[in-house]
């Protein structure tokens, strides 16, 4: 059996303050739920006081990205080693914002997932997700298989199953327009199948595959029916407390 995760991203939204006060009201309401995974992504100078009140609580903190490097001249980056000193068990991996605007590829893809499995105790969630132009042009296969294979290029297949993928149609993300559950299965059952082809049925069948792309309290239930969907990454609907806990509570 799979564990659900719903993982909230937060991008650059809320002052250290504000991460607080919502994870403050958040611990009231799910901090004792067990039968899913939840984890909240914050900004990363609020990952250490986010850490301090979810303490204790079912509630998991992740950080929205990584360096490959353990320390050095690399400013403005974040090493592994300091996000789990700030109390990280996740940390997302080549969003596609990422990909877009601070240009990293599926090489530095690879390298953030290597270095975050060797240090141990960190599970990245590696996204991959086709663009318009991609899915119009019937490419999205292709182009998600490509970013699979190089992103995890090279791993062992005991570390695979350490693993978190999310499948975010890039034309899904902040734009209302969610992939149907149709739409989404596809890819996610594509996604599964080239994870076998790497690590074998066993630990691809473990593996967790989440969806991100407008996934709201309206459409999560439909999209969580589907086989292959073990979950969310949510940007804009997991902000607001009430509506980041429908998204737990699904049904
Ligand atoms: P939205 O839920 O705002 O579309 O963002 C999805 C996303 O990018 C999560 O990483």
């Amino acid at each position: 059996m799979r564990k659900p995760i719903i993982a909230g991203n937060w991008k650059m939204n809320k002052t250290p303050a504000e991460a607080v006060e919502f994870v403050s009201a958040l611990k009231e309401k799910v901090g004792s739920v067990t039968e899913r995974e939840i984890v909240v992504c914050p900004v990363f100078n609020a990952l250490v006081p986010v850490s301090g009140v979810i303490k204790g609580t079912s509630i998991k903190l992740g950080a929205q990205n990584v360096y490959w490097e353990d320390s050095g001249a690399f400013t403005g980056e974040v090493s592994v080693s300091m996000l789990k000193a700030s109390g990280c068990e996740f940390v997302i991996i080549g969003h596609s914002e990422r990909r877009l605007y601070f240009h990293e590829t599926d090489r530095t893809v690879n390298k953030k997932i290597k270095k975050s499995l060797e240090a141990g105790g960190l599970t990245p969630i590696v996204c991959v997700g086709e663009r318009l132009e991609e899915r119009e042009n019937n490419t999205t296969f292709k182009v998600v298989e490509t970013q699979v294979k190089e992103g995890l290029s090279g791993l062992k297949p005991d570390d695979m199953n350490k693993l978190v993928i999310a499948y975010e149609p890039v034309w899904a993300i902040g734009t209302g327009r969610t992939a149907t559950p149709e739409q989404a299965e596809e890819v996610h059952a594509f996604i599964r199948k080239t994870l076998s082809g790497i690590a074998g049925e066993d630990v691809s069948n473990e593996m967790r595959i989440l969806y991100g792309g407008s996934m709201k309290p309206e459409n999560i239930s439909g999209l969580m029916k589907c086989e292959n969907i073990d979950g969310g990454l949510v940007g804009g609907a997991a902000l607001k407390v009430d509506s980041f806990v429908k998204l737990i509570n699904y049904e």
